[in-house]
């Protein structure tokens, strides 16, 4: 028994000498996120974390604090800017009042499927997004959450056409381009930060909001909510941006390093919503929310478009602006 103990420390002692050596963490990296950890979001960063702290060899270290510890998503954004916090997923639309030009991506049926989306985030409009973030919000995207489209949630009564919208509250970020859809489509849209929702919907200060099946379900709305309307109007991009001034004090090659951690992170979280969001929907209606499709959505990308985007074309830039981008996406 003895021998055996003293035989397991040898090769224990011998197989920590061959490790290979790994620098202790020079730097760990405080990034914050709007949704729970086991959220697309989550998803991102966890990947991000583990491809960066392997590559890294235990140079970085990556702490995660999810379900807005940190803050609502726009102090995120503005604390990354400033380097009080090294980065933070949000959506996109939490993005938008700092950089209006990538306002873009938030105008109603911009973009009509997980191909546009990642036409949007990769190539050419990657790029421009990339610069244009750096540029007017002092944030380096690494990559992007592939959301899928935000749905509408309420718990006043089944919304499956524009008639129905008449009368609902909904909750909907600072986002003014957000703001002028809803209302455009009828309804009531009340702007609020995302930490507050879940209590405003369940003391019903609101009817409803909008997000993503995986954010909904992570969320726990069906706690709150009794309906989802499979709406089309917005597909929730949501990167993973740390402080440029960080970025940049960076060395060339660990900027490569970040850089290739929040690429592969990217396919990952492509892979994982287009599987998931399916379930997270299965997952809604076990959970007794009443699941419908939208009987006149036609109607709605008419009126959004026709009443929305000529408001805000100055604001993104022009639309000659967008039209490059609806080229861009092959429109
Ligand atoms: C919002 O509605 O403010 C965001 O989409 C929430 C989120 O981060 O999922």
């Amino acid at each position: 028994m003895k021998r055996f103990t003293i035989f397991s420390l040898m090769m224990f002692l011998v197989a920590a000498l061959m490790l290979p050596v790994s620098a202790s963490a020079e730097k760990t990296l405080k990034i914050g996120l709007g949704d729970p950890i086991d959220s697309d979001q989550g998803v991102l960063a966890l990947r991000f974390k583990e491809i960066l702290e392997k590559t890294s060899g235990g140079k970085y270290k990556v702490d995660i604090f999810p379900a807005g510890q940190l803050g609502d998503e726009q102090k995120m954004v503005k604390d990354s800017r400033r380097g009080s916090l090294d980065g933070a997923v949000v959506a996109v639309n939490n993005i938008t009042p700092f950089s209006k030009s990538v306002g873009i991506l938030t105008l109603p049926y911009l973009m009509q499927s997980f191909d546009d989306a990642v036409k949007a985030t990769t190539g050419e409009l990657g790029d421009k997004w990339r610069a244009a973030l750096i540029k007017e919000a002092g944030v380096h995207v690494l990559g992007w959450a592939y959301s899928n489209f935000r749905v509408l949630t309420n718990s006043k009564k089944p919304v499956k056409n524009l008639a129905d919208l008449k009368g609902l509250t909904i909750r909907v970020p600072k986002n003014a381009i957000m703001i002028g859809t809803w209302q455009a489509l009828g309804a009531e849209p009340i702007p609020m930060a995302w930490p507050e929702t879940f209590t405003a919907l369940q003391q019903k200060v609101v009817d409803g909001q909008d997000n993503p099946h995986i954010t909904n379900y992570t969320m726990k709305f069906y706690e709150v909510q009794d309906y989802t309307s499979e709406v089309h109007y917005l597909f929730s991009l949501q990167p993973l941006v740390v402080g440029e001034k960080f970025f940049n004090s960076l060395s060339a090659e660990d900027q490569a390093m970040f850089t290739r951690a929040g690429i592969e992170a990217q396919q990952y979280n492509l892979l994982f919503s287009v599987t998931q969001s399916e379930t997270a929907k299965q997952n809604m209606i076990e959970k007794g929310v009443e699941y419908m499709e939208i009987e006149d959505e036609d109607q709605w990308s008419k009126l959004a478009m026709e009443k929305v985007w000529p408001d805000f074309y100055e604001s993104v830039g022009g639309k000659a602006e967008v039209d490059n981008v609806l080229k861009a996406l092959g429109r």
